[in-house]
C-alpha cells in the first residue's frame, strides 16, 4: 500500500551535513548508552533573547489567531496547499480548521506559540510553526514541554532557510515560559531519533483505495473479494461499548493514566481538563440529527454490570487532498488516537499471571478495534491508519492492517535519553512498543 505521509528520507544513507541541527541541543550520534537528563547547561527566561529573531528583508513575524475566522481561514490555505505530501506527489494532508483549531488549543495554550510568517508588502501567510504545552514523562522524569507541529514554508520559498529561523524563534517563545524541552516528530531523519515507528493502513473502501493508486488488485483477486474480505459488520459487538461523555472523563482519565504509566514515553494527561479537551471538545455538534465538523471519535466500553468503564478508544479524521485525479479529490482517513484497557490490570496479579494478562489484553484490544474499525467505516473512512506505538502491534495483522511505505521519526529536543522502541520489529510477534505518544 501506498503512503499517505511524506517519507522516506530523499538522503537516507548519505551522510549529511546538518548545518542547523548541529547547532542545537539534541543528540548528535544516536547510542544506547546515554544518560538521562538535559543538553543544555540550565538556564532561566532571563537568559533567553528577549526579541524575536531576524527574518530575510521582505518577511515579518505574524501571530496567527486560530480563533479568528480569517486568520483561520489563511492558515487552513497555507497547510492545505503546502504541507506535507507524499514522494509521489499523490495525496497532501488536509487538516480541517476544527482540527486545527482543537490541536492548537489544547489547555495551557500559549497564543503566541502559534507564529506565522507574512510578507511584508501584502501581508500574505507564507510560513507558519506551532507549540502547545504538554506534559510528558520519560522514563522517570515529567515535565511540561513544548510539542512542535505543523512547521510549513509556501512551495516558493522552499530551500531558503527559513526553516531553522522558524525553530529558533518556536523554541525562544516556548523557553520564555521557562519550558525547555520540545518533543516533535518527521517523516525525515535528523539528529536524532529515539523512536522510529511505522505506518499500517486498514483498507475500509477497497473501490475507491483501488481506484486512486493507494492500494493494488493482488494479482488473481477482484474488487468484489476485497469489499468482503474488508467488510465490517454493521453493529458494534463489545457489550457496553458507546460513544465517550462528559460523566466518564474521570474514570477515562484514571484509566488511561494507568495505562500510560506502562510506556517508557508518554503524555500525562495529569488533568481532567486534558481529557475533556482531547476526547470530546472535538466531538463535532449535532446538526438536524446529523454530526458535523467532528475530528475526534472516543468510545468506551462501560460494563452492563458494574457500570464502570473498562476500555476507551480513539480515531482522528484528517483527510488527505488527492491531487489529479478525474473522479476523487479527497481521501477520507482516520488515524488510531489514544486507547486504553484494564484488561491488563487484573486485581493481584503476580508477575507469572504476565503471559495471560497479555494474552487477554491481545484478544480485548482485537475487539476493541473491531468495533472501532466497524464505526469508522459506517461513518465513511476509507481508510484507517495506525502507527507501531503504543501496544498495536497487538492488533494490527489480525485487524487486516498493511505495511506502508513510511516511517515516523520521533524527536526531543534538549532532552538526552535511551532510545524507545517504536515497535517496527515486532510487529509480527504482536509485542507492544515503547511510545505512548502520539502526535497529530
Ligand atoms: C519542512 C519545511 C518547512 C522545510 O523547509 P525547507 O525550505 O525545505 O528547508 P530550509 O532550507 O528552510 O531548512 C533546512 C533545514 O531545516 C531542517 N528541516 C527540514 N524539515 C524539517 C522538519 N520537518 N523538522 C525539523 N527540521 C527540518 C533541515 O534538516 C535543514 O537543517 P539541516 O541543514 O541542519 O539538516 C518545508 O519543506 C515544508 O513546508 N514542507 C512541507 C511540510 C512539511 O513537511 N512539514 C514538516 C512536517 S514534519
Amino acid at each position: 500500500m501506498k503512503l499517505l505521509e511524506n517519507f522516506g528520507d530523499p538522503n537516507a544513507g548519505q551522510v549529511k551535513e546538518h548545518k542547523f541541527w548541529k547547532t542545537q541541543p539534541v543528540i548528535q550520534d544516536g547510542s544506547t548508552e546515554i544518560k538521562e537528563g538535559p543538553i543544555d547547561p540550565p538556564k532561566t527566561p532571563a537568559d533567553v533573547r528577549q526579541e524575536p529573531y531576524a527574518l530575510p528583508a521582505g518577511f515579518e513575524w505574524s501571530t496567527v489567531d486560530v480563533k479568528n475566522e480569517g486568520q483561520m481561514n489563511e492558515l487552513h490555505t497555507l497547510l492545505s496547499e503546502n504541507y506535507v505530501e507524499d514522494d509521489e506527489a499523490m495525496f497532501r494532508f488536509r487538516y480541517s480548521k476544527e482540527f486545527l483549531l482543537w490541536a492548537l488549543t489544547a489547555p495551557g495554550y500559549h497564543a503566541d506559540w502559534h507564529i506565522g510568517v507574512r510578507v511584508q508588502k501584502t501581508g500574505k501567510l507564507v510560513g507558519f510553526i506551532s507549540g502547545i504545552k504538554v506534559e510528558l514523562r520519560a522514563y522517570s522524569h515529567t515535565w511540561d514541554s513544548g510539542e512542535v507541529n505543523y512547521l510549513c514554508v509556501h512551495k516558493k520559498l522552499r530551500s531558503k532557510r527559513l526553516a531553522p529561523v522558524l525553530i529558533k524563534e518556536v523554541t525562544r517563545r516556548i523557553n520564555l515560559t521557562n519550558i525547555w524541552q520540545a518533543i516533535y516528530t518527521a517523516g525525515i531523519v535528523i539528529p536524532t531519533p529515539f523512536s522510529t515507528c511505522r505506518y499500517y493502513h486498514r483498507n475500509l473502501n477497497p473501490a475507491k483505495l483501488v481506484d486512486i493508486g493507494f492500494s493494488s488488485l493482488p494479482r488473481g483477486s477482484s474488487i468484489a473479494r476485497l469489499v468482503r474480505n474488508y467488510a465490517m459488520p454493521t453493529t458494534t459487538s463489545v457489550p457496553g461499548f458507546r460513544e465517550m461523555r462528559k460523566e466518564d472523563v474521570p474514570q477515562v482519565g484514571n484509566l488511561l493514566r494507568r495505562y500510560l504509566s506502562r510506556f517508557p514515553i508518554a503524555q500525562t494527561f495529569s488533568t481532567d481538563e486534558d481529557i475533556e479537551h482531547w476526547f470530546l471538545s472535538g466531538q463535532g455538534r449535532d446538526v438536524d440529527g446529523k454530526r458535523v465538523e467532528q475530528v475526534v471519535w472516543a468510545y468506551v466500553v462501560e460494563d452492563p454490570t458494574t457500570k464502570e468503564i473498562t476500555d476507551m478508544v480513539s480515531f482522528y479524521s484528517l483527510p488527505s487532498t488527492i491531487m489529479q485525479h478525474p473522479k476523487y479529490d479527497l481521501l477520507n482517513v482516520a488515524y488510531m488516537f489514544y486507547y486504553a484497557s484494564d484488561a491488563i490490570f487484573s486485581a493481584g496479579a503476580s508477575s507469572d499471571d504476565e503471559t495471560k494478562l497479555k494474552s487477554k489484553l491481545e484478544r480485548r484490544l482485537n475487539e476493541l478495534t473491531r468495533d472501532m474499525l466497524t464505526v469508522a467505516q459506517a461513518a465513511g473512512f476509507d481508510v484507517m491508519n495506525a502507527l507501531t506505538l503504543l501496544d498495536n502491534n497487538m492488533f494490527i495483522s489480525e485487524q487486516k492492517f498493511g505495511p506502508g511505505d513510511g516511517y515516523l521519526n520521533y524527536y526531543l529536543y534538549n532532552w538526552a535519553m535511551p532510545p524507545i522502541d517504536g515497535g517496527m520489529d515486532t510487529t509480527s510477534s504482536r509485542e507492544g512498543s515503547g511510545v505512548g505518544v502520539v502526535m497529530l
